[in-house]
C-alpha cells in the first residue's frame, strides 16, 4: 500500500525526526555504557525468563521449551548480568521491578529465588516486585511459594473464558480450571492480582464478550487486562488464519467488544489504567514495563537510558554464552535524537491514558506545550481527550481506542519487524524500522 507507507513516513519523520528507525550491531565499550548512567537518578528493572512448558500458537513472546539444565546455566548467566549492572548503576534506586517471560513460574523451585536474592543484594530496590506467572502453576503450594518470596504483585494470562476459545488457543486448561485457579489465588492477598484476557477471537459475538465481562468482573480480581487477539506473521496461528481462510473481526467489531467490557467493568468499580488493563478502584495498578528508563536483563531484555535503547540477543544459548565470556549480550543498540526520545515518552504515556505535563517538563526541560500542544488541543476538539486541568491529560475511551489504534499502525509493524529478526538470527547486523 504506497499511499499508506507514504503517510507512516511523513508521520514517522514529523514526530521522531528520522526518516528511518535503525537498530545496529554496535555493542558499546563498559566506560560509554557507564556514561549514560551519570545523568540518571533512578531506574526501572525488567527480568524477562523466556522458558515456557508449551508453546501458545499465537504468543510473540521469546520463549522456549523449558528445560531445567538449560534453566539452572540462564539464572548463572543472569547473575553476570547483574555484576554488569550493579557496577553501572551504582546504589542508585530501581523504583520499579517486573518479571516477565515466557513464564517465570517454570524457575520457580529452580533458581528463582536464588535471583531474587541476588537483585536484592546486588541493586537499592525501592519498589514492590511485579511477576507474570501460568495458570498450571497456581496451585496453593505454589501460591504459598511465591507469596514467600516478597512477590507482593501477580499477573496470569486466563486468557479467555470458554472452553471452545481456550482450545483455539492451545490452552492447556479448560474454563472450570481456569475459574478454580484464579479462586485460589484471590484468596492469597497479593497486593494485587491481575489477570489477562483476551477478546476478539474469530467468529466471537458481542453476547459471547458481554457474559465473559460479567464473569470476569465478579472474579474479585483487583485487575483485568483485556487485550485484543493480535496475529504476528512470525507465528504459528498466523499459517493457521491463513490456512483456514478465518477472518478476523473489523476494527469497530473490536472497539465495540472493548466498549461492552469498559461498560461492565466501570460499574463493578474497576478504573481504567492503561488501553487495556482496568484496576479496582484503591488499588495499586499491577505495572508492566512502560517506565520511562529501565534496565532489562536476560535473553530479549531492553534497556532503555534516555538518547539510547539497547536490545539483547534473542538465543538463550548464545545470552548464556556471551555472559560466560564476561561479555554484555547485547545484541542491537539505538541511538535516540531527542526528538524521537519525546515521542516514546508520548506513545507509552497515550498507553497509560493520562499524564501530566509536569513529568514532560521534568524530563526534557521544555515546555509541553511547546511540543505537542497543537495535538492536544486537536485532540481535545475531537472527543479525545476528557479532561485538561493545565497540567493533567486524561483521554476518553474514545480516544483511548483510536489514538492507540493510531499508533499501532507503527508499533505492530515494528515489533513485527525487530522481534521477527532477532529470532531469526541472535546478533542481526541492523534492523531498519
Ligand atoms: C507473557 S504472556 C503471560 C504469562 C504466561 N506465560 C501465560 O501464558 O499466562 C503475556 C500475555 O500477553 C497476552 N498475549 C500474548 N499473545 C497475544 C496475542 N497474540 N494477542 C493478544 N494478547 C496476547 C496474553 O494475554 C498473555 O497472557
Ligand atoms: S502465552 Fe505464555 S505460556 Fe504461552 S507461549 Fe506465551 S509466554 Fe508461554
Amino acid at each position: 500500500m504506497p499511499l499508506t507507507n507514504f503517510f507512516k513516513n511523513k508521520i514517522r519523520k514529523m514526530f521522531s525526526g528520522v526518516d528511518t528507525v535503525i537498530l545496529e550491531n554496535k555493542v558499546p565499550s563498559y566506560e560509554s555504557l557507564g556514561k549514560k548512567f551519570d545523568n540518571i537518578k533512578e531506574s526501572g528493572l525488567y527480568l524477562h525468563i523466556p522458558f515456557c512448558r508449551q508453546i501458545c500458537p499465537y504468543c510473540p513472546y521469546n520463549k522456549e521449551i523449558y528445560k531445567p539444565e538449560k534453566a539452572k546455566l540462564y539464572v548463572e548467566a543472569v547473575k553476570k548480568e547483574i555484576d554488569f549492572y550493579r557496577n553501572l548503576l551504582g546504589g542508585k534506586p530501581i523504583t520499579s521491578f517486573y518479571i516477565g517471560g515466557g513464564t517465570p513460574t517454570t524457575i520457580l523451585y529452580n533458581g528463582l529465588y536464588e535471583l531474587l536474592e541476588y537483585i536484592y543484594k546486588n541493586f537499592n530496590m525501592q519498589c514492590d516486585i511485579h511477576m507474570e506467572s501460568h495458570l498450571n502453576d497456581l496451585s496453593s503450594d505454589n501460591l504459598n511459594t511465591i507469596k514467600s518470596f516478597g512477590i507482593q504483585c501477580l499477573s496470569v494470562g486466563v486468557e479467555a473464558l470458554e472452553d471452545k476459545y481456550l482450545e483455539f488457543l492451545k490452552r492447556p486448561y479448560n474454563t472450570k480450571k481456569a475459574k478454580e485457579a484464579i479462586e485460589r489465588a484471590v484468596n492469597s492477598g497479593f497486593k494485587c492480582f491481575n489477570i489477562d484476557f483476551i477478546f476478539a477471537f474469530p467468529g466471537q459475538t458481542y453476547k459471547e464478550i458481554e457474559k465473559a465481562g460479567y464473569e470476569l468482573a465478579k472474579m474479585g480480581v483487583d485487575q483485568i487486562a483485556a487485550y485484543q487477539l493480535f496475529i504476528f506473521p512470525y507465528t504459528e496461528m498466523w499459517n493457521e488464519i491463513k490456512e483456514n481462510n478465518a477472518s478476523l473481526l473489523k476494527i469497530f467489531n473490536r472497539k465495540n467488544m472493548l466498549g461492552i467490557l469498559e461498560n461492565i467493568f466501570y460499574v463493578e468499580k474497576y478504573e481504567r489504567t492503561s488501553v487495556w488493563a482496568f484496576t479496582k478502584e484503591g488499588f495499586p495498578k499491577y505495572c508492566s514495563v512502560t517506565v520511562p528508563l529501565y534496565i532489562g536483563l536476560g535473553a530479549s531484555g531492553g534497556t532503555c537510558l534516555k538518547d539510547v535503547f539497547y536490545l539483547n540477543t534473542f538465543n538463550v544459548g548464545e545470552y548464556i554464552d556471551k555472559l560466560n565470556n564476561s561479555r554484555m549480550a547485547i545484541a542491537l543498540s539505538l541511538d535516540m535524537p531527542e526528538k524521537m526520545q519525546m515521542a516514546w515518552w508520548f506513545y507509552w504515556r497515550i498507553y497509560e491514558t493520562r499524564f501530566k505535563r509536569s513529568d514532560f517538563e521534568k524530563r526534557f526541560g521544555k515546555y509541553f506545550d511547546e511540543i505537542y500542544g497543537k495535538y492536544i488541543k486537536l485532540f481535545f476538539l475531537s472527543g479525545l481527550i476528557k479532561k485538561d486541568d493545565g497540567n493533567e491529560i486524561i483521554l476518553s475511551d474514545r480516544g483511548t481506542f483510536w489514538l492507540h489504534a493510531f499508533e499501532d499502525l507503527f508499533s505492530i509493524d515494528y515489533i513485527n519487524k525487530l522481534w521477527g529478526a532477532s529470532k531469526q538470527n541472535p546478533w542481526p547486523e541492523k534492523v531498519a524500522l
